[in-house]
């Protein structure tokens, strides 16, 4: 089968950095399905791991990226309870598994749902990744509620059209929040209006004076898309006493906590690999959250945020969304589609 992977750290300018690869179909085992890859996102991951060090199983193997995946199943393992051959799936898979830029990918049912039916497979692959980050990040560890006991409390989305900010825009919207979303060019802060933000303030200007004009000097939450330590200090004055503040990218230095000690403020990670990587429990979470999701896009509450699709899957079009993704300024998600025969 075709599949498209890494050998070297290589920064994206160099043909290398992603190759064209031919690899035996994987076979699926006790709760693995086996899907045929219709249309895959690119994320920032990929582009971190495209530059990270060479494993020791990556010395002598090229590894596979992709962790936003739309396809069908095509037969499944022993064990698996959830899906049948033919069904129309998507998933973000697991980061210890093999990613899903190749024509056959293996994933475990726990963290797949049935694809939202009115979406297309290229709409539907924009989703999965940053739909359960966001989803995770609201009400799993800020504790958000979806039936409207957090209604009227704002919400601060630093990075509102990045691929994550759009769908914690509108998983917030959802939640009857008010939704002040940053965005820093005229292009980003109208998608950010698009996926239903109250108020969009620029990230690249001073936030404080920008949240009095809105008489919304603090919130009581504050999901960060961005860099933590550049926003930690700023966060601490504007998160309200008792708020809760989710980060998921980590820092690059230590950040003093104690800024948040006289608010009793919580400061949360979310890390959306976090259950599949350690096997949790409840890892099957993900398939239901995803089942949801499905489910509010169907009932049009939710909108695909794909914004450009390139065809087909090989190395040339993924070096390209790469690049796009790697220069900060995606807005909405890039998807490619189709193999070539
Ligand atoms: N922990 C997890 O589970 C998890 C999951 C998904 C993603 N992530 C990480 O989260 C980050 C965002 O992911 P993504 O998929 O949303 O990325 P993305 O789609 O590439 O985000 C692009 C957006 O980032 C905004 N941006 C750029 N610099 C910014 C800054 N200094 N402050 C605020 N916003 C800024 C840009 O807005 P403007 O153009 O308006 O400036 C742009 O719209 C990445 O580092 C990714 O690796 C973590």
């Amino acid at each position: 089968m075709k599949a498209v992977g890494r050998s070297l750290p290589l920064p994206i300018t160099d043909p290398d950095s992603l190759q064209d690869l031919e690899l035996p179909k994987p076979v699926p085992q006790e709760r693995d399905l086996l899907v045929q890859v219709k249309a895959v996102s690119v994320n920032p991951v990929d582009t971190k791991i495209r530059r990270s060090q060479l494993t020791d199983q990556e010395e002598s193997t090229p590894r596979v990226l992709g962790w936003d995946v739309a396809g069908v199943v095509k037969s499944v393992g022993a064990q698996v309870s959830l899906f049948q051959s033919g069904d129309e799936v998507y998933y973000s898979g697991s980061l210890i598994r093999s990613g899903g830029n190749c024509e056959y990918h293996l994933v475990d049912e726990r963290l797949v749902a049935k694809k939202p039916a009115s979406l297309t497979m290229e709409q539907a692959a924009a989703l999965p990744l940053t739909a359960v980050t966001a989803y995770e990040a609201l009400f799993d560890r800020m504790g958000i509620s979806q039936q409207g006991e957090s209604a009227e409390k704002s919400i601060l989305i630093i990075g509102g059209a990045g691929g994550v900010g759009s769908l914690a825009i509108q998983l917030a919207k959802i939640a009857k929040l008010h939704v002040i979303a940053t965005a820093s060019r005229p292009e980003s802060q109208a998608w950010c209006r698009k996926m239903g933000a109250d108020d969009v303030i620029d990230h690249t200007q001073s936030m404080p004076p920008q949240l009095q004009k809105l008489h919304r000097p603090m919130v009581e939450y504050i999901f960060n898309t961005s860099h933590i330590d550049h926003y930690w200090k700023i966060m601490g004055e504007i998160i309200m006493p008792q708020g809760r503040i989710c980060g998921i990218v980590e820092s690059s230095g230590s950040v003093d906590l104690n800024v948040l000690k006289s608010k009793s403020a919580t400061f949360v990670w979310e890390f959306m690999f976090t259950r599949s990587m350690y096997q949790t429990e409840d890892m099957i979470e993900q398939h239901h959250l995803l089942t949801r999701i499905a489910e509010w896009v169907d009932s049009q509450q939710i909108q695909s945020t794909l914004a450009k699709t390139l065809s087909p899957i090989n190395s040339a079009n993924l070096r390209q969304a790469h690049a796009t993704l790697e220069s900060g300024r995606m807005v909405g998600k890039l998807v490619l589609a189709g193999w070539d025969s």
